[in-house]
């Protein structure tokens, strides 16, 4: 087989791999956890290698599809600072997923059993964002570098580990006895993490994943109000209920300093990189729509939930 051959071979293998995205999304969140795990020199570093090239061009072919979908909304987002954080900011309310039935459902009527599923699917497919700061900050001018150092900080509980909020996350989970595996979370939920993931660790999706991380600052608190809400309304325990309810709070003063710190001198220095602000913040949104979509389908229209309507 000639190389062109093989490459046309290799582009038919992604093409298949794309129209099954459930099979693609548990590969990529496979991957992405074997790969991102602290580990130690072992003997097959060579296949581990060959893997990461196959697995990073299905990634890539996965994003570059993804961004053909928002590309034309976020070649209008304007290009100059005021403009550009008009438009950003009103995503907040016109944002894809934005005001989705889902929340005021999970804060007012959802039981334990279905918030709990909620859960589990929202901390299977949660890809950490203390890390995501952390990988996300290389090498970025220095007034954006130093706000996405504080905003870390904050993820670390300022140096004390009962503040930290991926911990809280995980006591959560644990004091709900909640069991979140790749093999049983719906693909939009493990998708949203395996984009931010590439965007993340990937220099060429650099300001993509800027504007991601803004846009959860931005958008986070309206709905984790509603989950914190509903968990009070079903009696859970605080150690429960404290990452969202922090969050609900401190999300509203990072998303004022990372339009102020990290969006504003970023599109002021280099005007062309609101587009991948803008390109970021809209495939967070989408993804995150996705989710809630399925997760509605999955709650009120499961057979169990049919019957115990009748
Ligand atoms: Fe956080
Ligand atoms: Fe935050």
């Amino acid at each position: 087989m000639d190389v062109l051959q093989q490459r046309r071979g290799v582009a038919g293998q992604d093409a298949v791999a794309l129209s099954d995205p459930l099979s693609l999304h548990r590969r990529l969140a496979h991957w992405n956890h074997r790969r991102l795990a602290p580990s130690a020199p072992h003997a097959d570093w060579q296949a581990d290698l060959e893997e990461d090239l196959a697995m990073r061009r299905l990634e890539g072919m996965w994003v570059e599809a993804f961004r053909a979908q928002v590309t034309d909304r976020a070649a209008a987002a304007p290009t100059d600072v005021e403009g550009f954080v008009r438009w950003f900011e009103a995503l907040k309310t016109s944002g894809p997923g934005q005001g989705d039935p889902l929340f005021p459902w999970l804060e007012r009527d959802a039981g334990h059993e279905e918030m709990n599923w909620f859960l589990t699917q929202e901390a299977a497919g949660e890809a950490g964002f203390d890390d995501l700061v952390a990988l996300s900050q290389v090498k970025v001018p220095t007034e954006a570098k130093l706000e996405l150092a504080r905003n870390y900080w904050d993820e670390m509980g300022r140096g004390s580990e009962a503040g930290m909020h991926g911990p809280m996350l995980e006591r959560m989970v644990a004091t709900l006895g909640l069991n979140p595996t790749i093999d049983d979370t719906v693909w939009p939920s493990l998708a949203l993490a395996n984009t931010l993931t590439a965007f993340a660790t990937t220099r060429r999706y650099a300001w993509h994943a800027i504007g991601a991380l803004g846009v959860v600052e931005l958008t986070a608190p309206g709905r984790v109000s509603c989950v914190g809400a509903g968990l009070k309304r079903l009696g859970y325990p605080p150690v429960a209920r404290k990452y969202f309810e922090l969050h609900a709070m401190l999300d509203i003063k990072h998303s004022e300093e990372w339009i102020a710190h990290v969006l504003r001198p970023l599109v002021a220095e280099d005007p062309s990189r609101a587009r991948w602000l803008a390109e970021g913040a809209l495939m967070r949104l989408e993804s995150g729509a996705r989710c809630f979509e399925v997760y509605r389908k999955q709650l009120w229209e499961s057979p169990e939930r049919r019957l115990a309507a009748e």
